[in-house]
């Protein structure tokens, strides 16, 4: 038997496939149909202190290789979310509260409540790209670790942190510097690849309305980005955090890439929007079947293996 549970920070997964936070978990109805499906966790959209209608419409754009979007955070509020998370622990599956803010005095006042609403882990977004005149806080090391060093005291559940693409090893290593430093218990990456552009040459016209069309761009694309941040965290603690691998996973041999790559589980934003839930369920039997031809019984025999030339 092929198993595809997996561990991260103590809690366990039954699969490790999971929504990416915005993808179908804005509403309460979107957060028990993640409940009743084949994902192996409930995460919700990053949440903000105040509801949010987000940016203006059309404000994502699927194409043949993937997707931008510019949402700009649109969610019930923190309280909102706070409340329902009890009743999601009812699935038998991980709860995961993703937390945003717009400022950084936002943060602490979102974890507090909502770790006392026991989720079983807790990601701190410091990757949203679309919010117009707030710049990326994962940019910015300095800004990153007063969040963290805040956030930090007042999470008792595992604490993780969705981090955006980094481009340069530099990156890596300040970053990797700042998380060793205040015991993340796990990580997240990568968050859209921020600020791209779609144009459609027949309308000659940009696709999304926010930003004058610039946008986070996710989906098939973006898997060779998503990898090397994975592997790159993975080398960087040696494995000693375990990493959810996000970005361009479309079907079960990219899933397996994240794996060999370091990732412990996987998220799926893009594919999820289009397709749907029935997604989870084929990406389950896809990456079973990979992992039975390659003769793995679970993903921790090929956890972060992949041969370097
Ligand atoms: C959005 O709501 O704009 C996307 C959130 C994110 O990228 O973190």
């Amino acid at each position: 038997m092929t198993d595809l549970s997996t561990t991260i920070a103590g809690v366990r997964f039954p699969s490790c496939f999971m929504n990416a936070a915005g993808a179908l978990c804005v509403t309460r109805e979107e957060l028990v149909a993640l409940g009743q499906s084949g994902s192996g966790a409930i995460v919700t959209k990053s949440m903000t202190v105040e509801p949010r209608q987000g940016n203006p419409e059309p404000r994502y754009y699927g194409f043949p290789g993937g997707s931008i979007n510019s949402m700009g955070l649109p969610n019930l509020g923190y309280k909102a979310y706070a409340e329902l998370i009890p009743d999601l622990k009812r699935f038998g599956k991980p709860v995961i509260a993703s937390v945003a803010g717009l400022c950084e005095d936002d943060f602490p006042i979102i974890a507090a409540v909502i770790n006392a609403a026991q989720p079983d882990l807790i990601e701190v977004n410091l990757s949203c790209p679309n919010i117009p005149g707030k710049p990326q806080i994962g940019y910015d090391p300095e800004t990153s670790e007063r969040v963290i060093k805040r956030v930090r005291s007042l999470i008792t559940v595992p604490m993780g942190l969705k981090l955006p693409p980094y481009f340069d090893p530099a990156h890596h290593e300040v970053m990797g510097k700042v998380i060793g430093r205040h015991g993340v218990d796990f990580l997240n990456m990568i968050n859209s690849v921020g600020n791209g552009l779609v144009v459609d040459p027949e309308r000659e016209a940009v696709v999304i309305k926010p930003k004058g069309g610039f946008g986070g761009l996710g989906g098939r694309i973006i898997k060779p980005v998503a990898l090397a941040n994975v592997r790159a965290f993975y080398k960087l603690f040696q494995g000693k955090i375990p990493i959810i691998g996000t970005g361009g996973v479309v079907d079960g041999m990219d899933a397996f890439e994240h794996v060999l790559c370091g990732a412990s589980a996987v998220q799926i934003g893009t594919v999820l929007v289009e397709e749907g839930l029935g997604s989870f369920d084929r990406l389950n039997n896809e990456l079973t079947a990979v992992l039975a031809r390659k003769g793995y019984r679970s993903l921790a025999e090929c956890l972060g293996t992949v041969r370097e030339l």
